[in-house]
């Protein structure tokens, strides 16, 4: 039912350079694979058929990586190493990829905004942000879990997670009812917050289910945190008109948007893949 999914990747990844410099930073690898395939697989298997990716400058890489590489095919064709390329090949044959571009950083509201021309005003989409890595080694991936609750719901969905007090300036926090276990109806959602100011310590990480009404809000959004257009303030208006909803997810997840995360996260999956 949610075939579209929304990857906002133009970011600069600062916190990475010099690596970035020249390299997106979904395309840092965690093991083999670039991080941006993790959430399409996600993706894929939330559903998911239609990757629309939200680029800028300096991100040519992630285009040319979701495409056939002949030469290179070629090259390592009939040799053991062919089937490295098994499962980016089957993501390219299975998956179609559409892109845009955000020419100014004016946040991830605007990002998403951008994305209308890609997953259309008809249908909800969902939204991965490429830089926390979801995994849950006990069953479904997180964004399917979203897209069943979706079913139930048919509003719109962010997962959250309890955080420490101290990293609460970090996230979009949200305050709201319970209404079964796991699931609370959002009543208010503050971006970035000072530890004295924010609601909770429930955090919205990176991944959404959204309606296509959030176009309509967006647009009549201000700038907010760092002047920026935040999704968090054009959901909380969302959340006051109608039902959002957050999402204690099961599973893990990695904030690969920082060194600390990604190392984390290169050590689980390193650790894992030797017990295979
Ligand atoms: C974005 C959102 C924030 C959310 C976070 C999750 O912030 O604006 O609400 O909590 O992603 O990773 P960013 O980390 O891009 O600054």
């Amino acid at each position: 039912m949610i075939s579209k999914c929304l990857f906002p990747a133009a970011g600069y990844g600062t916190r990475f350079l010099p690596a970035t410099k020249s390299m997106p930073k979904e395309m840092l690898p965690i093991l083999t694979k670039p991080l941006i395939q993790y959430g399409v697989e996600e993706a894929m298997e939330a559903g998911c058929e239609v990757m629309s990716i939200i680029t800028g400058r300096g991100k040519r890489a992630i285009t040319d990586y979701f495409d056939i590489s002949y030469e290179l095919e070629h090259e390592i064709k009939g040799s053991p190493k062919e089937e490295l390329l098994e499962g980016i090949r089957e993501i390219i044959e299975t998956c179609t990829f559409t892109y845009t571009r955000q020419n100014e950083m004016k946040g991830l509201g605007d990002a998403i905004y951008k994305g209308k021309v890609l997953v259309g005003e008809r249908d909800p989409f969902a939204v991965i942000l490429a830089d926390d890595l979801c995994f849950n080694p006990k069953g479904e991936g997180v964004l399917k879990q979203m897209v069943k609750l979706y079913e139930k719901y048919r509003c719109c969905i962010v997962a959250i997670m309890e955080v420490p007090e101290e990293e609460v300036h970090k996230y979009g926090i949200i305050e709201g009812n319970v209404i079964e276990d796991g699931v609370y109806i959002i009543s208010n959602m503050v971006e970035k917050p000072d530890v004295k100011s924010a609601p909770s310590n429930l955090a919205v990480i990176g991944r959404y289910i959204l309606t296509p009404e959030i176009f309509k809000m967006i647009e009549t959004t201000k700038p907010g945190k760092n002047g920026e257009l935040q999704i968090t303030d054009a959901l909380c208006e969302q959340a006051k008109k109608g039902i959002v909803i957050g999402y204690k997810f099961k599973g893990k997840r990695f904030d690969c948007g920082s060194v600390d995360g990604f190392v984390e996260a290169t050590n689980y999956f390193y650790a894992k893949d030797q017990k295979h």
